[in-house]
């Protein structure tokens, strides 16, 4: 009897390892304890986990199912999933997004990429935490548009499946409500992560990794071309709001951390994205102004857009046309391989 437990525990271990999912690891898939597969460049120490949502295969599993689940929206159209989609870099690709009923939102989705390594999301930091961020666009009426959360749990709660799913993920009797579909949204959503760049190589000292013009782009990021003061750290941002112009000729700016805090100060400024595997990301910006990276250095390059709330840091660079490339063939090594290039949309949902 024992050994017959080694040998399950050992299945379903594998089974994890290799993707295959036999039931009874599938059963068992809870019990093994979590361990991360981090990308070269991430430690575990740079991830936000609040201590109220540890993570576990189940809660994993079962985040992914609801974020590309359609069902969680009034008209079964629309999933997270469709506006932040794997194929897209995990954002759409478009300048601003398309929710329920083809309703136009006025920002352009960010990434899902590596927003395990930050507290505050949104591009205004509304949100604390992605727990809290996730219940948002379900009752957001361009977004996903249902009434309620009560009408969210509702529609769950008529899926027999997801009963089995969530008493795996938090333990029986299965109970579902709307804190238990944000954990598990957010848990699978620290899954999606960046490193393992050409950057990160050289970093950890294959001095062969980057090219020249890399090199060379690097150096202009951290020094003449000032990006670094911004865009610094593991994922290359401060976590903190600049009105670098974005926007600012609009006929009614977007107040942008203004609307979060009610500070005049704030106005139109935002938070620093990261720029890991940005050229998954495009079009750039919270209104998807620029098409380019090097439409978006040319922007820098002059200064930004002027306006009374320009952060100081943002002024004419003098970077000549070769140094923009430069900075260019920089952002594009920070491109990584493996992580959440092998996360895929379930094949099947629970019935
Ligand atoms: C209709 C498109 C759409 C749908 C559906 C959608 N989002 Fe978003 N998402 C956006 C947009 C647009 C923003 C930026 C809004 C803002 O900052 O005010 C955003 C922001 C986010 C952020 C913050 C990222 C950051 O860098 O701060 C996360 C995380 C996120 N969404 C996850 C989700 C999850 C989880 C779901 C499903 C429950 C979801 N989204 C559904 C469009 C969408
Ligand atoms: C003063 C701080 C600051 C500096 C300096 C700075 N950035 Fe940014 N960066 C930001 C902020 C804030 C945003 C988002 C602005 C918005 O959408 O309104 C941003 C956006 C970006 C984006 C778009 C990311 C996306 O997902 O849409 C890229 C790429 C980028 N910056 C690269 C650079 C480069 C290259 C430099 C140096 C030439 C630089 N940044 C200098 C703060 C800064």
């Amino acid at each position: 009897m024992k050994l017959w437990h080694k040998l399950t525990f050992a299945i379903a271990v594998a089974a994890l390892i290799g993707g295959g999912v036999p039931a009874e690891a599938k059963r068992r898939a809870k019990e093994v304890p979590y361990s991360w597969d981090l990308p070269a460049g991430i430690t575990s120490a740079d991830l936000k986990i609040p201590a109220a949502n540890p993570m576990s295969y189940a809660k994993v599993e079962l985040g992914r199912l609801l974020y590309f689940d359609k069902r969680l929206s009034a008209d079964d159209t629309v999933a997270c999933a469709t506006c932040h989609a794997p194929e897209h870099g995990f954002t759409d690709n478009a300048p601003v997004s398309t929710g329920i009923k083809g309703q136009k939102g006025g920002r352009s989705a960010p990434t899902v990429i590596n927003r395990a390594l930050s507290d505050a999301q949104f591009w205004d930091g509304r949100a604390i935490s992605l727990e809290e961020q996730a219940k948002g666009p379900l009752i957001n009426s361009i977004e996903m548009g249902m009434p309620d959360h009560d009408a969210v749990v509702a529609k769950l709660k008529n899926i027999k499946g997801y009963h089995r799913l969530f008493a795996r993920a938090f333990g029986k009797p299965g109970i579902i409500n709307i804190d238990k579909v944000a954990q598990a949204i957010a848990a699978f959503e620290r899954t999606v992560l960046s490193g393992n760049s050409k950057y990160d190589r050289y970093q950890a000292g294959d001095k062969k990794a980057m090219t020249d013009a890399e090199v060379r782009g690097m150096a202009l990021f951290n020094d003449k071309a000032r990006c670094a003061t911004c865009h610094n750290g593991v994922n290359f941002t401060d976590e903190l709001y600049h009105n670098i112009g974005v926007g600012m000729d609009a006929k009614e700016p977007d107040g942008g951390r203004q609307n979060a805090t009610k500070d005049a100060a704030d106005r139109g400024a935002f938070k620093t994205p990261t720029v890991r595997d940005i050229t998954a990301t495009g079009p750039y910006m919270h209104n998807g102004q620029d098409k380019t990276l090097e439409e978006v250095v040319a922007f820098y390059n002059k200064g930004g857009f002027p306006n009374p709330n320009l952060d100081p840091l943002i002024e004419p660079l003098n970077l000549t046309d070769a140094e923009q490339q430069d900075v260019v063939a920089f952002l594009k090594a920070l491109d990584g391989q493996g992580g959440w290039k092998n996360i895929k949309a379930p094949s099947r949902f629970p019935k």
